[in-house]
Order: C-alpha cells, then structure tokens, then sequence
C-alpha cells in the first residue's frame, strides 16, 4: 500500500460546476448538465492516454434527489442518453462501465439502460469507467452494515476493516489514489468516505464542462509530486 505509483491508477472525480459554467453563458443549468456528461467522453480518453485504468465520477449523489424536480428528471433522463451515446467508444477502447450507489433509487427506464450497458461491457479490460448514481458515502457505510447484518454467513466476532470493505459496493475495486474537485469548492460532499482515506486531493477552479485533457494532466502533474506516507515516516 505504501507503495508510491508514478501516475494514480485510479482516479476519482467531483464534477462540480456545471451550473457555474451553464449560468456564465446564460444557459440553464440543463445545458451545463449535458455539457458536463459529453465531458466525461472527453476525459476517459484522456485518461487512458495517460495511463490511468480506473475513473469514478460522482455524477448524482444522495443529496441530490433533493434539487427542483425538473432538474432531477433532466439528470435521469440523461441516464440512457448517456450510455447510449458511449457504448459504441467503450466497445471499441474495451472501456468496462460500473456503477456503485443505492441503484434501486433510479426510475426503471434509467435503471434499464444501465444495467443493459453494464452487462454489455463486462468483458472489456482496458479501463474501467465507475459512474456512482444515488451514491452517498455513509449511506455506502450504512448499507454495507446492514448487508453484514443480513449475512447468513458474516465473520463471527469482532470484524477487521478488511472485512467491513467486502460490503461496500464495489469491493473488488481498488481505492481512488487520487480524487479531483472542479470548480473550487473545497469538501468532500459525501463522496467516496471509506475509499478517499488515503487519497492525495487536487482542487481547480475549471468547472467540469471546461476540464479537458491539459487540466486532468495538471492534475496528473500535481499528484507525481506528492509524497504518499499513508501515516508512516519515511
Ligand atoms: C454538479 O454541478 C454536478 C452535478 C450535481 C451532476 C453531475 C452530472 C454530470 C456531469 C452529468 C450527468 C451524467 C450522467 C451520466 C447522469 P452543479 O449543478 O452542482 O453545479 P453548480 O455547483 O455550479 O451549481
């Protein structure tokens, strides 16, 4: 663990800034939605090139349910759009889709395409895309309890943190190296609580319809020179 990798192999993503960026050019905050999804394209690619195997981006998150109705329709519907438009890169690139969060919560029509688009993806090895929908960090911790709860054949006695991290949603998943934030805000909004514990953070003021492959590669460039120590001395 305490190995320092030259560039993180995965990355995780607050895309924040959509409505900032829709509102500086007079749209609406709908158009800095779909700017926002068309970016994720954008940087997959550029993460790949850059030898990154693993994206997760934090595209609706438990607290979101809670925006104007209109706009939580207009995120869900961009659901299937979304993974309609992608599949055909992920097949060609071996791009693998995921999704960690309470999926359950989606309406049907959303949850459909998802699943059908994960499925069709299974088998691709080149990079993984992890797009976390209805996704809260405690109630990731909070649903892994319960599932421990619920498991006829949990590990008796006092439980290791190894074996909390077998419920959480993607266990197989190794944890983000690196977790980026557009658009300035400096917290962390429930993303990825458990995972993110030794994550280097990267902060910038680019709002995420803007942040292109230079801005992930800044990034990039900021995590090669942290020095991980995950609590010891070195
Ligand atoms: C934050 O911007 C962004 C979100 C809450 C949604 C992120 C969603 C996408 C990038 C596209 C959705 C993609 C899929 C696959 C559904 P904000 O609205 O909070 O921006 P603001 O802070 O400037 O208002």
């Amino acid at each position: 663990m305490s190995e320092k990798k030259a560039f993180p192999e995965h990355v995780a993503i607050i895309m924040d800034g959509n409505g900032r960026w829709a509102k500086r050019r007079g749209f609406p905050r709908s158009a800095g939605h779909l700017a926002g999804a068309k970016n994720i394209s954008r940087v997959v690619e550029a993460a790949m090139k850059a030898g990154v195997k693993m994206l997760t981006v934090y595209a609706f998150s438990t607290e979101n349910w809670k925006r104007p109705e209109a706009e939580v329709t207009f995120l869900m519907h961009l659901i299937p759009r979304f993974c309609n438009r992608m599949l055909k890169k992920m097949m060609e690139n071996g791009i693998r889709l995921r999704t960690i969060g309470r999926a359950n919560d989606l309406p049907e029509f959303a949850r459909k395409v998802l699943l059908d688009t994960i499925e069709a993806t299974k088998n691709n090895t080149a990079f993984t895309l992890n797009v976390a929908l209805s996704y809260g960090g405690r109630a990731e911790i909070t649903d892994a309890v319960n599932a421990i709860l619920n498991d006829p054949n949990r590990p008796q006695g006092a439980l290791t943190e190894a074996d909390v991290a077998k419920y959480l949603y993607a266990p197989d998943m190794p944890d983000p190296d690196l977790m980026i934030r557009t658009s300035g805000e400096l917290r962390l909004s429930n993303f990825m609580l458990w995972e993110l514990s030794y994550a280097e953070l990267y902060v910038t003021q680019t709002h995420w319809p803007d942040f292109d492959a230079a801005a992930l590669q800044e990034a990039l460039d900021a995590y090669a020179g942290r020095n991980r120590r995950f609590g010891e001395v070195k």
